[in-house]
């Protein structure tokens, strides 16, 4: 009787037809627009992946110059945005903030309702890449207490952002140009991931014709959580507890008995190697050069070589993720670890609003509503209350 499909997770089930992102997860690979990641993280920088991630090439350099400007021009949020943001708790986690702080745009730039327009859909797109980094700085120093920093527009995406969120004084703070080019790495490797849960999130809310500003927050929500985003903070937290390298073979125990998972670990579609985990390992060890070694790390690697030779993780074909050691360079660049899921959305960002733009254009994209297999009752009597 003409039964749906059952497949919760689209573990085999596409959604949309894509031109952005293309993975191989047998062969490790990630391609943007058909530019390999390992090529894009050495030789280009966040905002030149941003500009071929929404327009399918490479940009010119008049381009890119003409795309950085408009970002910059872009970077400052209305005042009442930060009155809003100071409304929230002292306690509010980013994740939290930054979500609602970008629902809340919606409602600055009513605008954007107008998804038809293609000037029109620019400019959000615009907007919003160039304020995720001043969003997320507020929602830091909401957390500590410390009055907000403005944008400098003198400074580049990165090192604007890291200034926002860690200059005390006057003058500028300056950051190391080593951990400014890691940092703009991890940015890059973040950029997209075809449809992953928060751009599905994207998507399907997107495909009701609501504003950009809704849609990316819906996403921003999916990446919140611990089995998506949410997992770097999960590892550095997970690594904490393990506490010492004598201690990993009762947690791995542990994790093959079911009490937990290995955070870091495992992915719907890589079964072989996260290709994005093998550029972040390689960026580890130019940041520990600056910084000093995080002490974490040895435990992180022991974890990592005593997995990789067990029957449980092997049999499953679970390896380390993006996420896996993402979270020591967040560390090691001085964030804390609720800022390290605000970094992937601030990356990934990009991502969701090409989609978006890709799904808005797309004349044979209908509004997303899966079907169901129903297993409740049929229909029924109403009992009376003096009969139940
Ligand atoms: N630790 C221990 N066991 C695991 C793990 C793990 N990290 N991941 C999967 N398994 C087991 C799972 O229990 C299942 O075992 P069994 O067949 O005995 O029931 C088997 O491996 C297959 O797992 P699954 O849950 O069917 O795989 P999935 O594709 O639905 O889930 C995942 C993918 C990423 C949600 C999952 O691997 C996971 O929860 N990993 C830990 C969280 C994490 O690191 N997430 C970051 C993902 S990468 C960045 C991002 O996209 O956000």
């Amino acid at each position: 009787e003409g039964l749906a499909t059952y497949d919760p997770g689209f573990v085999n089930t596409a959604s949309c037809r894509s031109a952005v992102t293309f993975i191989d997860g047998d062969a490790g690979i990630l391609e943007y627009r058909g530019y390999p990641i390992e090529q894009l993280a050495e030789h280009s920088t966040f905002l030149e992946v941003a500009y071929l991630l929404l327009n399918g090439d490479l940009p010119t350099e008049a381009e890119l110059e003409e795309w950085v400007h408009q970002i910059t021009i872009h970077t400052f949020l209305h005042e009442n945005v930060k009155q809003l943001m100071q409304g929230y708790r002292y306690d509010a986690h980013p994740m939290g903030m930054l979500m609602s702080s970008v629902s809340a745009l919606s409602t600055f730039y009513p605008d954007a309702v107008k998804i038809a327009d293609v000037d029109n859909r620019q400019l959000q797109i615009t907007r919003l890449i160039a304020k995720m980094p001043t969003l997320g700085a507020f929602a830091f120093r909401h957390a500590q207490g410390k009055p907000y920093v403005y944008p400098d527009n003198r400074l580049s995406y990165v090192e604007n952002f890291l200034a926002m969120l860690f200059k005390m004084s006057e003058p500028t703070y300056a950051a190391d140009p080593r951990l400014v080019k890691a940092l703009d790495i991890l940015l890059i490797l973040h950029a997209d991931h075809e449809q992953n849960c928060s751009t599905n999130a994207v998507r399907s809310v997107g495909s009701s014709q609501v504003d950009p500003y809704s849609a990316v927050a819906a996403g921003i929500g999916a990446l919140y959580g611990p089995l998506h985003g949410g997992a770097n903070e999960a590892v550095l937290k997970m690594l904490r507890r393990i506490g010492s390298v004598d201690q990993i073979p009762a947690f791995i125990e542990g994790v093959k008995a079911g009490k937990e998972k290995l955070m870091g670990f495992g992915h719907r579609v890589y079964k072989n190697f996260d290709p994005r985990a093998t550029i972040i390992k390689k960026a580890c060890d130019d940041v520990f050069a600056v910084t000093g070694v995080n002490p974490l790390l040895e435990i992180a690697q022991e974890l990592e070589r005593i997995a990789l030779e067990d029957e449980y993780f092997v049999k499953r074909k679970l390896y380390p993720n993006v996420d896996f050691y993402s979270g020591l360079i967040y560390e090691a660049l001085q964030f804390p670890p609720e800022m390290f899921t605000v970094l992937f959305a601030i990356g990934r960002t990009p991502g969701w609003l090409a989609q978006w733009s890709e799904l808005v254009q797309d004349k044979e994209q209908k509004i997303a509503r899966p079907k169901q297999i129903y297993t409740g009752h049929r229909t029924r009597e109403f009992v009376p209350m003096a009969e139940r």
